[in-house]
């Protein structure tokens, strides 16, 4: 008897119920379902044993505690754009992608969201709403100002767009320089943050941006600057922003801090012109049918024998 091999592809997914809204699997796909709150027990032994593409939950903590209960997994696709928590644990022979992508527009609205009730005072008009104050006065604007985008990727650049269609001016900072892009290396800073209205971080977590924005980045900001956080928490300095705030010489709008999540007594949540959402810029409507888009994507690549999209890091 010639021994029999399995040829269906195994992916275990967070969602049920893509095929009805984007067309059947292909044939030799067999979907097993795991949303990362279920106990891991309950899943059948043959998704466990066979999954290959495991397409993990999104924003579910500790949900990588699965891998190593994956034999046979060779794909690992991350719903999220930040995945430094995930490189430690990634098993040999098995290749990560990430989300990217799939947050820009929701993170870049988020962002937009923060300039502008920064600059147009919008947590003083609340207070005031709530406090049945009617006091006017003239406020700072976006338009017309100078923005830092530091971290021009697949994020920074859906900002730019929203922030060009508000008049403001976007200088483009980035790991290398990309002169016929415009794009400026972060070892300009020192020069350029002297000369910018507002900063706004969207960088990844690694070594070499961790703690990056420090004393001197912001000491080189001018008076009243704005520096906005919706990259990761730990690449801002949060002593040293709390320096800058405290004294009112700065101002911060901040989706990601240091540490997360930030603590009800933390001095940080009462400086003055700091404004805090507790990292929420990429979870949003928008978010679902283009993860739902790339999960389909990804399947029907893996079940081709096809390279996969959004490989971690970029090639
Ligand atoms: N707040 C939220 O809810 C939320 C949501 C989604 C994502 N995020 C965070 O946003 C980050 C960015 O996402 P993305 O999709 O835009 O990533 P991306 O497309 O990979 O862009 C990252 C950018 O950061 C730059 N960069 C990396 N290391 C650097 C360094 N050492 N110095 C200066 N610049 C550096 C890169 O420079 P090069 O272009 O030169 O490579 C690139 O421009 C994610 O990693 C994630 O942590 C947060």
């Amino acid at each position: 008897m010639p021994e029999t091999t399995d040829p269906a592809v195994h992916v275990l997914l967070p969602w049920k119920g893509l095929d009805e809204r984007h067309g059947p699997w292909p044939s030799n796909v067999r979907v097993h379902i795991w949303d990362g709150r279920t106990p891991e027990d309950e899943l059948p032994a043959e998704a466990l044993e066979s999954t290959g593409l495991w397409v993990m939950p999104y924003a579910v903590p500790d949900a990588e505690r699965l891998l190593p209960r994956l034999p046979a997994v060779r794909a690992v696709q991350s719903l999220s754009a930040g995945v430094e928590k995930l490189l430690p644990v990634m098993p040999e022979g098995a290749k990560l992608y990430n989300g990217r992508g799939l947050h820009d527009a929701s993170t870049a609205e988020h962002a937009l969201g923060l300039i502008l009730a920064a600059q147009r005072d919008l947590p003083r008009w609340v207070a005031d709403q709530q406090a049945g104050r009617w006091e006017p006065h003239f406020t700072r604007s976006l338009a017309g100002a100078r923005v830092a985008v530091i971290g021009y990727g697949s994020i920074g650049q859906a900002l730019e767009r929203r922030l060009l269609a508000c008049e403001a001016e976007v200088v483009r900072i980035a790991r290398r320089p990309r002169p016929e892009e415009d794009v400026h290396a972060v070892t300009e800073l020192p020069q350029l943050l002297p000369d910018v209205d507002i900063a706004v971080l969207v960088l990844p977590e690694t070594p070499a941006t961790t703690g990056m924005f420090g004393p001197d980045e912001l000491a080189a900001m001018p008076d009243g600057a704005l520096v906005v956080n919706v990259g990761r928490g730990r690449t801002l300095k949060t002593g040293a922003l709390l320096d800058e705030t405290r004294s009112g010489r700065l101002r911060a709008a901040l989706d990601v801090t240091d540490p997360e999540p930030l603590p009800g007594d933390h001095p940080l949540r009462k400086q003055p012109g700091v404004l805090i959402t507790p990292h929420v810029a990429g979870g949003s409507a928008t978010f679902r049918p283009r993860a739902e888009r790339l999960i389909v994507e990804q399947v029907r690549r893996y079940a081709a024998g096809e390279p996969l999209v959004n490989a971690f890091p970029r090639p």
